[in-house]
C-alpha cells in the first residue's frame, strides 16, 4: 500500500481502518479482523469509546507497535490547554501505548448549544498549544484537526507554531467540501476522508453504479478509488472481513479523468448532516 508523506516528513498509509461504531467486545473482534485483513493504519477517537479495544487488538495481533499508524482524537467537549493534556494521557493509557502517530482535534467547537460553543477560538488555540508541547516532548509524531473549515484553520494558524499535518473531513462522492479541500492543499495540509462511502448511503446512486459497472468493480470500490485518486487518505469502515479486504484493493482501480469529472459534478447526496458550526441536521 502506498504511503502519503505528511508536511513534517512522517509517512502515513493511504488507507486506514475507520473504527467509529466498532465498540465493546464486538469492537475488539472487528478491529482484530481488520488487522488480520492487512490494515496497519487504525483511526480511533476518545468519542468512539473503543481505544481500549484498539489497543488490545494491536497487542494481541503480535505485530510490533511500530508497524502500526495509530490516530486518536481529542473530544470536542474537552477543548482547552489543561483538558487536552489530561485527555491525551487518558487516550494513551487506554490504548496501552506510549505515543500516538497522529492526534487530532476532533471538531473545532464543543457540541452545538453547549456553554463552550461560542468560546471555540481561544479553546482551539489553547488545545493546539498543548498538542504542540506533547509533540515536542516526543509523545505524538504528527498533529492535525478534523472537521475544520477554513475559518477554523485561519484562527488556529494565527498562533500555531506547527501547521496541522492533516485535516480529516467527511468526503465522498456527493459531498466534496471543495473550498476546504482547496484551502488545505494550498497550506500543504493532507486530507483524510471519513465515511468515504457516505456511510453506505451513496452506494445505490445510479450514476455511481453505472460507472462502477463499466470498470467491473463494486460501487464501494469505485467510491474508495475515487477518494484515493482525489489524493485523499481514506478511512473506510466495515464489520465484515471480506469487505475489509475488498476495501484494501481500492488502489487497483484507475478511473479516467472524464469519469472523475462526472463524479465530481454529482449533486450533493449522502451527507451525514453533521456540520461543525450548526446543529446536526438529519438528512
Ligand atoms: P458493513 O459494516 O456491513 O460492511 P463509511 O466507511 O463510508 O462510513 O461506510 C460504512 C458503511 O459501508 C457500513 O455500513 C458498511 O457496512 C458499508 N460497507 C463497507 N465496505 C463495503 C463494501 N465493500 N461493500 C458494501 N458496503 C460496504
Amino acid at each position: 500500500m502506498k504511503d502519503v508523506v505528511l508536511n513534517n516528513g512522517v509517512s502515513i498509509p493511504c488507507i486506514g481502518f475507520g473504527t467509529y461504531k466498532a465498540t465493546t467486545e464486538d469492537g475488539y473482534s472487528i478491529i482484530l479482523n481488520a488487522i488480520n485483513a492487512g490494515y496497519r493504519h487504525l483511526d480511533t477517537a476518545a468519542l468512539y469509546e473503543n481505544e481500549e479495544e484498539v489497543g488490545r487488538a494491536v497487542r494481541e495481533s503480535g505485530i510490533p507497535r511500530e508497524q502500526f499508524f495509530i490516530t486518536s482524537k481529542l473530544n470536542r467537549n474537552f477543548l482547552g490547554y489543561d483538558n487536552t493534556k489530561r485527555e491525551f494521557e487518558k487516550s494513551i493509557k487506554k490504548l496501552g501505548t506510549d505515543y500516538l502517530d497522529l492526534y487530532l482535534i476532533h471538531w473545532p467547537r464543543p457540541d452545538y448549544g453547549t456553554d463552550g460553543f461560542d468560546d471555540w477560538k481561544e479553546l482551539d488555540r489553547e488545545s493546539w498549544r498543548a498538542m504542540e508541547e506533547l509533540m515536542k516532548a516526543g509523545r505524538i509524531r504528527a498533529l492535525g484537526v478534523s472537521n475544520f473549515l477554513p475559518h477554523h484553520l485561519d484562527n488556529l494558524l494565527q498562533s500555531a507554531e506547527i501547521v496541522p499535518a492533516v485535516n480529516q473531513l467527511e468526503l465522498h462522492p456527493g459531498y466534496l467540501q471543495k473550498e476546504t479541500v482547496d484551502y488545505c492543499r494550498e497550506k500543504n495540509i493532507a486530507i483524510e476522508a471519513w465515511s468515504p462511502m457516505g456511510r453506505a448511503r451513496v452506494l445505490k446512486d445510479t450514476l455511481l453504479s453505472q460507472i462502477a459497472e463499466k470498470y467491473g468493480v463494486s460501487t464501494a470500490n469505485l467510491c474508495l478509488s475515487f477518494g484515493l485518486q482525489s489524493g485523499f487518505i481514506i478511512l473506510p469502515k466495515s464489520t465484515h472481513i471480506d469487505r475489509m479486504k475488498e476495501n484494501l484493493n481500492a488502489e487497483d482501480t484507475v478511473i479516467s479523468k472524464e469519469d472523475m469529472d462526472r463524479i465530481c459534478s454529482m449533486p450533493e447526496t449522502g451527507w451525514s448532516g453533521e456540520h461543525p458550526d450548526r446543529e446536526t441536521v438529519k438528512p
